[in-house]
């Protein structure tokens, strides 16, 4: 109804214009006419009494001339008349002739003056507004033999033009009223009985009504799209939003609440014999973690990692296996365990001194040892069967997590072939040129494409993934469906960018936002009125913490007023610092803190705090909680959670986010500070634009940002992996059908 309403609006008014210009056309054209007819007239009555005209012209005859003159204002049309001579005086006039016209202005027009003589006199006509209204005027010389004896001047009544225009704008509009009217009305009742007909139609085939093979593709898009409108609308009656519940019904509803599998090096729980002896459990400091976990909390399952901590095989199973979280015990970590060759090789090696600086833009050499890779593809079987040993179906949902499982997904489906695995790839994928300096980049991409679903953080990435598989693989590219066909089978590409948990759990410990900054303070023994500034990180050379530094040293340089102000404080959990690069880093950073601490410290001041330790989430939390501005200034990162844990933490609204645009974060955050982390000068204006910035524009941005992560949550992320990876196994169930009744078919026959 609303849409016809709108068609209707839109045809009254491009009718309207049209009548609009309809009606100045007609005008102009019918006063142009008037006005030649008008003239016509004129002309007509004086050549008519020429003869008479002249014979009246001397002086002796005026009487004569006087009635002549009321004869011709006899014509209806015509108002009044008057006779000027060729010395342009007046000779007679009727008595309605007004004084506002002269025989000495309109002479002007009939006698030109660069030519006086007789031949030269012409005719001359005009509009003019009078106190009554518009007349029209009309000055016709009166020749006699050659000589110009003067001149006439009739004047004509417009009031009947005017009359006649208005009637006919009368006319017009009405005309076009009727016409908008029943174009209206023919529109929407055509449209209503096509609508009808057309949606017959549809219902007939979609009821398998038509079996004409043209149809089908545009069956089976409508099918797709009514079942994607349905999935929507059934989320809509939980309002909207994403939580654990709904993840956990999706789960139920879409993929009949199988078991989910998670495949991922590192563990959410580690246990660690302190020093002291005692069992202590550490909460790492990974993204991956961090988004992973809560999923694990709704849907329940298992979740194979490494068991890394000196504590883990002690508190696990003999098979491995542990409940968790501690206390809740709502899903099963299946610790895998490693020599530390295998270790080295698998994690240290291929991982993170190979794929990890090839797939970031970050400047340091990626390190390939076949040695490592023989570690990586023994390591990704190890994970692989034990993923066969914890299914309990045939076609289980798992999800391969990352850089370190590569080849995964096609050793999962060697042993399942009916498995839906769903890969996600948590750091950025680079360009095909750059990919290519792997040695074993085909048996990566071939490793991978066993996947069904294959996502990465953002498009540009999927793209990336796609243009490397164009390179250096056979297969087909699908761009419709964003998928890449390899014998028969598809893997979808798409991009899912990670979030986090929301309402995140932790923060029902963490004081108030007055307590932690007071708390935070202390600690660092600052003053009410400083200005704190945090970073948060493992100690990794693509977070760029080097050039945070610097660009907190140029806030220091340019902006003198922040000096024995503020304080950047950095959480710096060392991070694989068995790998020389880390290490090295470690030391720059240390030297970089001193100086800057050497230049700008003054007595208790130092600028810079380095607390280089693991820190627990509520100690993270406390301190995003404190400061007045966090900067991540990561060189390239595929999401960055940390800029969505900041915005999460501060429920004041309070507290800027200065951000990399090298993060996957910017593209969404875009209330944030964005800023290139190479360029110092842009970097320390944001830092103090940051710090100047007023509570409302804080709130501003920081509220627009809570509202988009709290909406794009984890959940929501897991969620639409889900139902994507459900309409996947519901075409391959009802094809692996077909394929068995072929089979049945066949063999019978
Ligand atoms: C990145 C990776 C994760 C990894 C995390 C911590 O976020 O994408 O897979 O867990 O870094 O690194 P670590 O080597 O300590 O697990």
């Amino acid at each position: 109804m609303r849409r016809a309403i709108r068609f209707v609006l839109a045809l009254v008014v491009g009718l309207a214009l049209v009548t609009w210009v309809v009606l100045v056309v007609v005008q102009q054209t019918t006063r142009a006419w008037f006005e030649k007819d008008v003239n016509l007239r004129a002309q007509l009555a004086v050549s008519g009494a020429r003869r008479a005209l002249i014979s009246h012209w001397q002086e002796e005859q005026r009487a004569g001339l006087q009635e002549l003159l009321d004869e011709i204002t006899h014509d209806e049309r015509i108002m009044a008349a008057a006779a000027c001579g060729a010395d342009l005086t007046l000779l007679s006039r009727t008595r309605e002739f007004p004084e506002q016209i002269s025989c000495l202005e309109l002479g002007m027009h009939v006698r030109p003056e660069t030519d006086t003589s007789d031949a030269a006199w012409t005719s001359w006509t005009s509009e003019k507004s009078l106190p009554g209204g518009n007349v029209h005027v009309s000055a016709i010389p009166v020749i006699d033999r050659n000589q110009a004896l003067g001149f006439m001047i009739l004047v004509h009544d417009l009031g009947f033009v005017e009359r006649r225009e208005a009637k006919t704008r009368l006319f017009l509009l009405l005309a076009f009223g009727f016409l908008a009217l029943a174009a209206s009305a023919v529109t929407v009742v055509a449209a209503r009985v096509s609508w009808r007909s057309w949606s017959n139609d549809l219902r007939r085939l979609l009821r398998g009504g038509s079996q004409r093979p043209e149809f089908q593709p545009l069956l089976r898009d409508v099918r797709e799209l009514v079942e994607r409108i349905v999935a929507e609308k059934d989320g809509d009656r939980e309002g909207g939003a994403w939580t654990p519940q709904r993840l956990k019904q999706t789960l139920n509803r879409y993929l009949r609440g199988e078991k989910v599998v998670v495949v991922a090096n590192r563990e959410p729980y580690i246990h660690e014999r302190s020093k002291n002896g005692e069992i202590r459990i550490v909460h790492p400091a990974s993204g991956l973690v961090t988004a992973i976990e809560p999923i694990m909390r709704a849907c329940s399952g298992v979740w194979i990692a490494h068991g890394s901590g000196s504590a883990d095989r002690e508190t696990a199973d003999r098979h491995g296996r542990i409940r968790v979280p501690p206390g809740e015990e709502s899903y099963l970590i299946r610790r895998v365990w490693l020599s530390p060759e295998e270790e080295k090789g698998y994690y240290f090696g291929f991982a993170n001194e190979g794929l990890w600086p090839l797939c970031h833009v970050a400047h340091t050499r990626p390190i390939f040892r076949s040695d490592d890779w023989k570690h990586y593809r023994a390591v990704n079987q190890k994970f692989a069967d034990a993923v066969c040993d914890e299914v309990d179906s045939k076609d289980p949902i798992v999800l391969v997590q990352d850089y370190h499982f590569a080849l995964a997904p096609r050793l999962i489906r060697e042993r399942l072939p009916r498995a839906t695995v769903i890969m996600f790839w948590h750091i950025p994928w680079p360009n095909s040129e750059r990919y290519g300096i792997c040695p074993w980049r085909n048996e990566l991409l071939e490793g991978m494409l066993g996947a069904s679903i294959l996502g990465f953080h953002t498009q540009y990435h999927c793209n990336n993934f796609v243009e490397s598989i164009d390179r250096y693989l056979e297969a087909r590219i699908d761009r419709e469906q964003n998928a890449v066909v390899q014998r028969g089978r598809s893997t979808l590409v798409r991009p899912y960018p990670i979030s986090l948990e929301w309402p995140i759990r932790w923060l029902k410990k963490v004081p108030s936002v007055d307590e932690c900054r007071t708390s935070v303070f202390r600690e660092l023994n600052l003053p009410q009125d400083a200005l704190l500034g945090v970073g948060v990180d493992r100690l990794d050379y693509t977070k760029g913490v080097e050039e945070r530094l610097l660009a907190v040293e140029r806030l220091l340089e340019r902006f003198p007023s922040f000096r024995k102000r503020f304080t950047f404080v950095q959480l710096a959990a060392p991070s694989r610092t068995v790998i020389d690069r880390y290490r090295q880093l470690n030391e720059s950073i240390e030297q970089v803190a001193a100086r800057i601490n050497e230049r700008f410290g003054h007595g208790e001041y130092r600028p810079v705090v380095m607390l280089r330790a693991h820190h627990e989430p509520p100690t993270v939390f406390r301190y995003y909680r404190a400061a007045d501005l966090c900067y991540v200034s990561s060189l390239h990162d595929g999401m960055n959670l940390v800029a969505k844990e900041f915005v999460a933490a501060r429920e004041d609204e309070r507290g800027v986010l200065v951000l990399s645009q090298f993060t996957g974060a910017a593209r969404e955050l875009t209330e944030a500070l964005i800023v290139n982390p190479y360029d110092l000068d842009e970097a320390s204006s944001a830092l103090a634009t940051a710090l100047r910035m007023s509570t409302e524009e804080q709130h501003e941005r920081m509220r627009s940002m809570r509202s988009f992560v709290s909406e794009f949550n984890v959940y929501r992320w897991a969620g639409r992996m889900l139902v994507d990876a459900a309409r996947l196994r519901s075409r391959d169930r009802l094809t692996g059908r077909l394929a068995d009744h072929i089979t049945a078919v066949v063999g019978a026959s």
